[in-house]
């Protein structure tokens, strides 16, 4: 099937009447099929709009090691969400050639205090959110904290369905932001004016512990789970265990020592400036999730 004709029975199933306003180039989404990538495109295709969802893996093959499989993905494109390569060489490169194939609006996904790390960790992000600011293109950056989907689709699932999440946050609070909030802020930014040059900081409602989440997860889906503070010693020691190469091991330590530290602490008010509304509460994420099956 050919990306129009997926765009076209995705449009005829999900919104038909809204398909008057959108334009027919395409929106790239990059990250396709990863948690926020997956949850963007179906509101983009309801939404009317033409969308090229791009991964290794997904519908358009796009690879940032493979530099031959970025023309065909960019070509014609009005609009683009970019989740940034772990290894941040190529981002600057993409950018530009984006640039130059005509791409002139790009949201970037990043973390809640980027700007103070920079790259120490994760650097993808930071050169990103740089990439875009130097070139001369009109973007805007969403820093959000860490998702809730993390204990249900990622990272601390594996480790809470053993029954301990074992992390150097030690008590430091987390307004979790749902994956959810996240995607409906990417779709208004990638398809309204308004938000050029603006950095919107994305959060919950609420700033939770990680022991306070576990223990939620745990009442809601009837599995015993605990969170246990570590140091980031022992935190980079069990990584190693569990096979995790060093140097990610070492920029995961980093990642939560600089949790620890507070900087995505405050609640912040991004969900509200983007969509007036508040951001979705960790509760209700943890309910739909337990009901959906989580953590059976
Ligand atoms: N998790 C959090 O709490 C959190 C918080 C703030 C920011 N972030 C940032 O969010 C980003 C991740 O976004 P996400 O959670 O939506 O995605 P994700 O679930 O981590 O999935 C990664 C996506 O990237 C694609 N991908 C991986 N390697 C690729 C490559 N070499 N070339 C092209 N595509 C590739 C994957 O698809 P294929 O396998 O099909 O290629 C997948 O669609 C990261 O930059 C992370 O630092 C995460």
């Amino acid at each position: 099937m050919t990306e129009t004709q997926k765009n076209t029975a995705e449009d005829r199933k999900n919104a038909p009447e809204s398909r008057q306003s959108a334009t027919d180039a395409p929106v790239l989404v990059l990250g396709a099929t990863g948690k926020t990538g997956r949850r963007i495109v179906p509101r983009l295709r309801a939404a009317g709009h033409t969308v090229r969802a791009a991964s290794r893996s997904g519908e358009t093959r796009f690879d940032w090691n493979e530099r031959s499989t970025w023309a065909p993905v960019l070509s014609g494109v009005r609009a683009l969400y970019l989740v940034a390569p772990e290894d941040p060489d190529p981002v600057v490169d993409f950018v530009a050639q984006a640039a130059a194939a005509g791409v002139r609006r790009f949201v970037v996904l990043s973390g809640r205090g980027t700007h103070v790390s920079g790259e120490a960790f994760l650097p993808g992000m930071a050169r990103a959110e740089r990439a875009v600011e130097e070139a001369g293109v009109d973007w805007t950056v969403i820093r959000a904290n860490n998702f809730a989907q993390n204990f249900s689709e990622d990272f601390f699932h594996a480790p809470l369905l053993a029954g301990r999440l074992a992390l150097p946050v030690g008590d430091t609070p987390e307004p979790f932001v749902d994956v959810e909030d996240i995607a409906d802020v990417a779709v208004a930014l990638l398809t309204q004016d308004g938000h050029t040059r603006r950095v919107y900081e994305l959060s919950g409602p609420r700033a939770l512990t990680y022991a306070e989440a576990v223990a939620e997860i745990a009442a809601a889906s009837g599995r015993p789970m605990r969170y246990e503070p570590i140091t980031p010693e022992q935190f980079r020691a069990e990584l190693t265990a569990a096979d995790v190469p060093d140097a990610f091991a070492e920029e995961l330590t980093a990642l939560f020592v600089f949790v620890e530290e507070g900087h995505l602490s405050p609640v912040a008010t991004g969900v509200r400036e983007v969509l007036g509304r508040e951001a979705r509460d960790f509760t209700e994420y943890v309910k739909a999730a337990a009901a959906a099956g989580a953590w059976r």
